[in-house]
């Protein structure tokens, strides 16, 4: 059964709005957008759909406000356009009645969901007909509200899981040469395995995000650098996932990575599947960038001269 399939049901579907939040606002909703495409499919053929997503590492059992999905659920609500019944308990009564659409509290809060225990796990594929599954970003957890409720309910990937699958298979099995694979992220932990998987599928890869600073680190440099990508003629932008600060994606004195002709020539001829995007900067920018670039520069020669030798990203 396919997503468009669904017909007239009641459809548990578990998103992943784990997204970046600062004093109850959201930083960045790139995750909380790439939903609206299976909210929008599934709502045209008549489904009632209730969401359900962790956000951060709560402790079970626990409440915390600070974890709350509420300031996602009004977020959602204000951007579809649509009211959202926001149930804090799934004990409570879900009737769908002046409401299409609900969103449990964060499944985080319900003890058991951890360890993927199968009473809450049934309680939960209680409250719908069908499990849509569309949280890409924690497939790789056996929880609950990600594995658990696949065991008593027809299970579907979304359209985001459809298109993440379809993006790593062509990846992977493409043939044209040479390759280049841009990863970035916050959690290194969850990456590596993937990475080390990728380094025998390209001829170099670039790391940026938050999991830089690891491997940074590890070769040596005290902090992360400033947050400039240098490429021959023009200067790019990479917004950073926690605000509106600009990363290194790539510097290539530092790196010895030589950057593809599609890459420093075309931005439009790369394609992006996630928060870190390449942008072309505004004039004034550019130019207060490559001031900044300069003294970045001098910086990381002066920091390599301290350094045995400069890191190779592609053979970590
Ligand atoms: C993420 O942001 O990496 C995912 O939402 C998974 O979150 P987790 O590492 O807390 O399981």
């Amino acid at each position: 059964m396919q997503l468009e399939d669904i017909e007239s049901k009641r459809v548990l579907i578990r998103f992943d709005y784990n997204v970046p939040m600062k004093n109850g606002t959201i930083v960045n909703d790139f995750r909380i957008r790439q939903t609206y495409g299976t909210i929008k499919t599934l709502l045209r053929n008549k489904n009632k759909l209730l969401i359900t997503s962790h956000f951060g590492r709560p402790i079970e059992g626990k409440y915390d406000e600070s974890l709350s999905l509420r300031p996602i659920c009004d977020y959602l609500s204000d951007k579809l356009e649509m009211k959202i019944e926001f149930i804090k308990d799934i004990h409570e009564n879900i009737n769908f009645i002046d409401y299409d659409i609900a969103m449990l509290e964060n499944a985080r809060f319900n003890i058991g969901e951890k360890k993927c225990d199968s009473n809450l796990s049934q309680s939960l594929a209680s409250l719908a007909d069908i499990f849509v599954f569309d949280a890409f970003g924690v497939s790789h957890r056996k929880e609950c509200t990600t594995v658990g409720v696949a065991d008593y309910l027809d299970t579907v990937a979304g359209n985001n899981i459809k298109h993440e699958i379809n993006n790593v298979n062509k990846l992977i099995g493409s043939k044209s040469r040479p390759m280049t694979i841009i990863i970035s992220g916050a959690k290194v932990s969850t990456k590596i395995i993937l990475i080390k998987k990728l380094l025998d599928k390209c001829d170099n890869m670039i790391l940026g995000g938050g999991i830089l600073n690891t491997f940074l680190k590890a070769k040596g440099y005290a902090s992360v650098l400033p947050c400039i990508v240098v490429v021959p003629l023009t200067l790019y932008s990479i917004p950073a996932e926690d605000g509106p600060i600009w990363r290194v994606l790539v510097a290539p004195p530092l790196c010895n990575i030589k950057l593809p002709d599609t890459v420093s020539n075309d931005p439009s001829k790369v394609k992006f599947d996630s928060p870190f995007k390449l942008t072309p900067l505004p004039p004034v920018i550019t130019l207060l960038s490559a001031l900044f670039a300069m003294v970045t520069w001098v910086g990381i020669v002066v920091q390599e001269t301290a350094l045995p030798e400069p890191p190779l990203v592609n053979t970590w």
